[in-house]
């Protein structure tokens, strides 16, 4: 195959065809996806007027950058992307602007759907008949999905059982995915699906399969592009497995690398606290990853004890001058109790990057002449019980108690205070 596009290994930089079926490099480390850009996009310029002039989908209008080498009849969309870009300022007027791109917004109500267009589309296109990922709840939806999508593909999802959302579970068995639920955590659900997919012929779709990687570039890319390639100082992300704040860092370089932006952001990777090992390593200059027993937390699509994209995230995080930080049960709840009200529902997870941003700014380290952008990466939808709970809790800062009458217009009247 004589394509310009081609696996390298993140550590010793050894090279493979793009289109054989691999995840790691022969010395163990994870791939990254090269494109020779220059080729694909020899004039940014006329590149960027092209975008501007598009009617296409998100994935094929930033095809050339995400991945060039797939055929377009290849392809299998849900018409994900083209999420909104909510400015908050008014709100939040500690901020000179803050902003929320709301990948909760896709088909499936996460950012997963940018990675699965990328990823099963490219299991498509190399006549995969089974593919399979672990998941905390969020990328088993979107691929059981893509693969319900498809005429030829099986979806297969191993869940950690008990530690995800009825709504998660609900979209996996509803889109037709073969659902298996194994008592254990997530990172125990993905070893296995290592396992299985060393021994047969399965194709893996986790974001170590650095083809999804490439699709999720599209977040920061159409974050960018809806701001007119205006670069904002910092974006904030939360951290589960550690690859979208990979895809973010290395779209973000590629577009700095074509000059279509001249000014890098500062990139903030936000985890739960009783599952951040990315904080904990970062506190230490990154000196080792200390795998963690990730606790119980309402975050529980970033449970992850041991992130499999860790040293991508390393080396994003310090190309973008970056900063790991991680915030409580508390936070996570109130800060998504204050968004929600604001008509823009965000699932804890989402909630752990509002939160995260509102902690660095009270650390001096967002700036008040910063302009930040935080990526809610799922719907509130997803996790209705986590919000119903909040909400029936007086303790609770933000709570929105239910009154319950009887079928009686002065019990009504009174409850409206009128
Ligand atoms: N937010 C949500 C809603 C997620 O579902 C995930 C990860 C993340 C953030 C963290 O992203 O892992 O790339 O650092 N969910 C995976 C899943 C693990 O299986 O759905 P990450």
């Amino acid at each position: 195959m004589n394509d310009p596009s081609f696996f390298q290994c993140i550590s010793c930089f050894k090279k493979y065809d793009l289109h054989e079926i691999r995840y790691r490099c022969d010395c163990g480390d994870l791939l990254d996806v090269i494109h020779d850009l220059e080729y694909y996009i020899p004039n940014p310029k006329k590149w960027v007027e092209c975008l501007n002039l598009s009617k296409d989908y998100s994935f094929k209008r930033y095809k050339k950058i995400l991945l060039p080498s797939i055929p377009e009849e290849s392809l299998i969309t849900l018409f994900e992307g083209d999420t909104p870009l909510y400015d908050i300022t008014d709100r939040f007027p500690q901020f000179k602007k803050i902003m929320l791109k709301h990948e909760g917004m896709n088909p499936t109500l996460s950012f997963k759907d940018r990675g699965m267009v990328a990823g099963v589309s490219w299991a498509n296109y190399l006549g995969c008949k089974n593919i399979i990922c672990a998941s905390t709840g969020d990328t088993s939806a979107a691929m059981a999905a893509f693969s319900g999508s498809s005429k030829t593909l099986r979806g297969i999802v191993l869940l950690p059982k008990g530690k995800i959302s009825p709504e998660q579970l609900a979209q996996a068995i509803s889109y037709g995915a073969l659902t298996i639920g194994i008592e254990t955590d997530f990172d125990g659900c993905m070893k296995l699906v290592q396992e299985i997919t060393s021994k047969h012929n399965i194709y893996l779709l986790n974001s170590m399969n650095s083809i999804r990687i490439e699709g999720q570039k599209a977040i920061g890319i159409e974050t960018l592009h809806q701001l007119n390639w205006n670069v904002p100082d910092w974006f904030v992300i939360p951290v589960g497995n550690a690859g979208n704040i990979s895809a973010l860092g290395k779209g973000l370089r590629e577009l700095y690398t074509l000059g279509i932006i001249n000014k890098l952001p500062r990139l903030a990777g936000i985890q739960a606290e009783g599952s951040s090992p990315l904080a904990h390593s970062f506190k230490n200059n990154f000196n080792e990853l200390i795998p963690q027993k990730a606790k119980s937390t309402k975050a529980s699509a970033i449970q992850i004890g041991n992130p499999v994209s860790y040293k991508k995230a390393v080396r994003e995080i310090k190309y973008f001058n970056g900063y790991v930080e991680s915030v409580t049960e508390n936070e996570i709840m109130d800060w998504k109790a204050q968004v929600d009200k604001l008509g823009i529902s965000i699932c804890p997870n989402s909630s752990v990057a509002m939160a995260g941003a509102i902690k660095l700014y009270d650390k001096n380290i967002i700036k008040k002449t910063d302009n930040v952008v935080a990526i809610m990466t799922a719907h509130g939808s997803k996790f209705s019980n986590t919000a119903v709970e909040y909400h029936q809790d007086s303790e609770n800062k933000f709570s929105n108690l239910i009154k319950f009458i009887s079928p009686d217009i002065s019990n009504l009247e009174n409850a409206l205070n009128l």
